[in-house]
């Protein structure tokens, strides 16, 4: 390996790289670069300094969620998307975590030491990570990585998956887009990696192409296909203490004059600036916060540190509640409750409840459909309950081809724009994939 490093010298000093495919690629440059070297000494080489040691290759599997340095002497844990949570037989030195922290922290142009020993940061490959130093984490310092997926996940996924059903799908999918009248306020609640920030994403492909996105972020994690998009991300504080915050992010952009706000992970005081935004006619606005029920919800936002007043709850539309479970040994991600805010009552919020989980079936049920929501859409709209329901089916046909011939974002994301445009040709599109016989079967589209 040292001679490997004395051939290629300085030039790859600043190099990081955390994707299978750049790893492969910088293994196949190096080898033609230096000739004489064996491929597998590369691999080692890269591995070692230019990517994340030993974890490097967790982090080539793509069956991974998670990667997890846990202490000194113990081993290193992973998510994995089927079998869940597994011990590994790897091992890390507490100086071999830490030469990685570093490395991670130069990678993000910050400073990681004894006075400031927390990292929020990003990988090259888009992963979030978290590090904790020994002096927090007294068994070692401690290394969490959440893995980018390349293809994020797409409403054709969650409905592939089962953590929606084509139903609810069309219903989210009229109300983020809010038949260009009333987009609707949504919050996407469910516990530690529930898939909240998955479903706001998935979510996302329905905001027409013509609107302006703004998302704010701790850790850049939303990626959308839409070009008219200003992704923010906060900034801890530097060594002066100056910070760049969720609530400092939210407020200007309310001044950059947005269609559409998204915040991955409301958890302070820019709950409040969010709902003043939603009560002053934002619309459209969607985020994710964390909590087990639309009751914890509802506690969360109304006490300290969010304080938001109970009156301007009912700004907000809807409720979708997430929760990951384990159904027969497999780890599967739900929605178990969609509830809308119908208005308040004293000191108390109410709610209807759309959708909810069956829990003998596990399947998700429709409860009430014309809600408040509805009924608010029907009166802006002019259109009857009868007919927004009508759409409602239509787009749920719709979604239905789009999961049954496994529709990639790109392909979604043409789709429902051109739905926009022009719902035959989106239509017309659709019949391309789909054949004859089943177009006939089905009816299958009245437009
Ligand atoms: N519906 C789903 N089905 C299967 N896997 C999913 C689903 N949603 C998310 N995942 C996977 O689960 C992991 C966590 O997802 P995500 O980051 O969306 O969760 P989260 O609730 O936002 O987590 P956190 O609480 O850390 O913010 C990711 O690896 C993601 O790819
Ligand atoms: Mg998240």
């Amino acid at each position: 390996m040292q001679r490997i490093h004395e051939k290629v010298g300085e030039r790859y000093r600043n190099v990081f790289v955390t994707d299978a495919e750049s790893i492969n690629r910088l293994i196949q440059e190096i080898s033609a670069e230096i000739g004489d070297a064996s491929q597998e000494a590369v691999r080692c080489y890269v591995y070692e300094h230019l990517s994340l040691g030993k974890l490097t290759p967790f982090m080539m599997d793509d069956n991974l969620e998670e990667i997890m340095v846990v202490g000194q002497g113990l081993p290193v844990y992973i998510f994995d998307r089927i079998a869940g949570m597994k011990e590994t037989d790897i091992f890390l030195e507490e100086d071999e975590v830490k030469r990685l922290i570093q490395r991670i922290a130069r990678y993000n142009g910050r400073e990681v030491d004894s006075r400031s020993p927390l990292l929020d940061a990003r990988l090259p490959d888009g992963s979030r990570v978290n590090a904790t130093l020994h002096e927090v984490s007294p068994r070692g310092s401690t290394l969490t990585i959440r893995k980018f997926r390349r293809e994020p996940l797409t409403i054709v996924d969650l409905i592939r998956f089962g953590t929606i059903t084509p139903r609810l799908a069309a219903y989210l999918w009229l109300a983020v887009e809010g038949l260009r009248t009333k987009p609707a306020n949504i919050l996407i609640i469910g516990g530690t990696a529930s898939g909240k920030t998955s479903t706001l994403n998935a979510l996302s492909a329905f905001v027409p192409e013509n609107e302006r996105i703004i998302s704010i972020e701790d850790v850049l994690e939303i990626s959308l296909v839409h070009k008219h998009w200003i992704p923010l991300e906060t900034r801890p504080p530097d060594s002066e203490g100056n910070e760049i915050t969720m609530d400092d992010l939210l407020k200007n952009a309310l001044r950059m004059r947005p269609d559409r706000i998204l915040v991955g992970e409301v958890r302070g005081e820019e709950a409040l600036t969010l709902f003043t935004a939603m009560n002053t006619g934002h619309d459209g606005c969607m985020a994710t916060l964390h909590a087990n029920s639309a009751k914890e919800t509802i506690s969360r936002l109304t006490s300290h540190p969010m304080n938001v007043p109970r009156i301007m709850i009912p700004a907000l539309d809807m409720i979708v509640a997430q929760k990951r479970q384990i159904e027969g040994g497999r780890l599967k991600r739900r929605v178990f409750e969609v509830l809308e805010i119908s208005g308040t009552e004293g000191d108390n919020v109410l709610t209807n409840t759309l959708f909810k989980q069956n829990p003998k079936t596990g399947g998700l049920e429709e409860v009430l459909i014309n809600g408040r929501y509805m009924q608010h859409l029907s009166s802006l709209t002019n259109l009857s309950l009868k007919e927004i329901d009508a759409e409602l089916k239509r787009r749920e046909a719709l979604l239905e081809v789009m999961a049954r011939k496994n529709l990639k974002m790109k392909e979604i994301h043409e789709v429902v724009q051109l739905y926009y445009r022009s719902p035959e040709m989106a239509v017309e599109m659709l019949e391309r994939y789909i054949t004859e016989a089943e177009t006939k079967k089905k009816g299958w589209l009245d437009l």
